[in-house]
């Protein structure tokens, strides 16, 4: 569909609530096949490439606000006025922003190895580094970078597919569209303030040995949203719907029963 300027490719599989799910850097719509093919029966789901990423087409900035002004509009051209907004990880900071933007148009939250804060100087700095080296030398640094960082041990140990599946994932992402969102990312605000004005349903998901943003993280999210759960995934890392999908479709599914 074309929004806002740009084509932005997306599934809608099954019938009922709407859940849109957001994806994570520098991955895509296809990352959250398990959990739609599992669920569709009870839940309609929208899964959007958000813009730069998997078949979108790339625009020159692609701040947390500009993803969630294109849910938004895709949302309207579905004519869907209210959903559930789960997003992991770069998908949860959407989510956020979507929050921010839109508090009425959301019925619940699902915040997966995501977290609240900015990021550090420091951090901000490494993301424009990782975007030149994208923009420069393509994906395949970036993901060597980030590979041993994303999945747990036990992941490289005993799911070789599940290693491979999120660096092919990794290598189809544009360079230009993974730079932009490094950026979009480096400029994102503190959203720790807004916590405390959630007042939708939320669910926390974060994998046990989740590397990038820790449990510590969630359970501080936790903390700041007002009657917000938080459920471990044991074993996984920070792609948890990947690594332990039975556990994260389960806590998904208990959780969208209940709304
Ligand atoms: C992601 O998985 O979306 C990214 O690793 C998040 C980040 O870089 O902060």
């Amino acid at each position: 569909m074309r929004i806002r300027g740009i084509e932005i490719a997306y599934e809608a599989v099954g019938e009922g609530l709407p859940v849109v799910l957001l994806h994570g850097y520098p991955f895509n719509r296809s990352m959250w096949r398990e959990q739609a093919e599992a669920l569709s029966t009870n839940f309609r789901f929208i899964t959007p490439d958000l813009r730069g990423h998997g078949e979108s087409g790339e625009a020159a900035t692609a701040t947390m606000p500009d993803m969630a002004e294109d849910i938004a509009a895709l949302l309207d051209e579905l004519h869907i006025e209210r959903s559930v907004i789960c997003g992991l990880s770069m998908g949860g900071y959407v989510a956020l922003a979507f929050y921010q933007l839109f508090p009425a148009r959301v019925r619940a939250l699902v915040l997966a190895d995501t977290k609240a804060q900015a990021d550090t100087q420091e951090a901000r700095e490494v993301r424009e580094q990782q975007a030149l080296t994208a923009l420069r030398e393509g994906m395949e640094p970036i993901a060597d970078a980030m590979l041993p960082k994303l999945l747990a041990p036990e992941t490289f140990d005993e799911q070789p597919e599940t290693v491979a599946r999120v660096r092919e994932m990794i290598l189809s992402t544009k360079p230009a569209g993974a730079a932009a969102a490094q950026r979009g990312m480096a400029a994102r605000e503190d959203r720790t303030e807004m916590l405390s004005r959630i007042e939708v349903p939320t669910l926390i998901l974060v994998g046990s040995e989740d590397a990038i943003t820790p449990p510590a993280l969630s359970a501080e999210m936790q903390r700041g949203i007002h009657g917000s759960r938080l459920q471990l995934i044991n074993g996984a890392g920070h792609v948890s719907n990947l690594e332990r999908p039975a556990e994260f479709t389960g806590a998904l599914k208990s959780f969208l029963s209940e709304l």
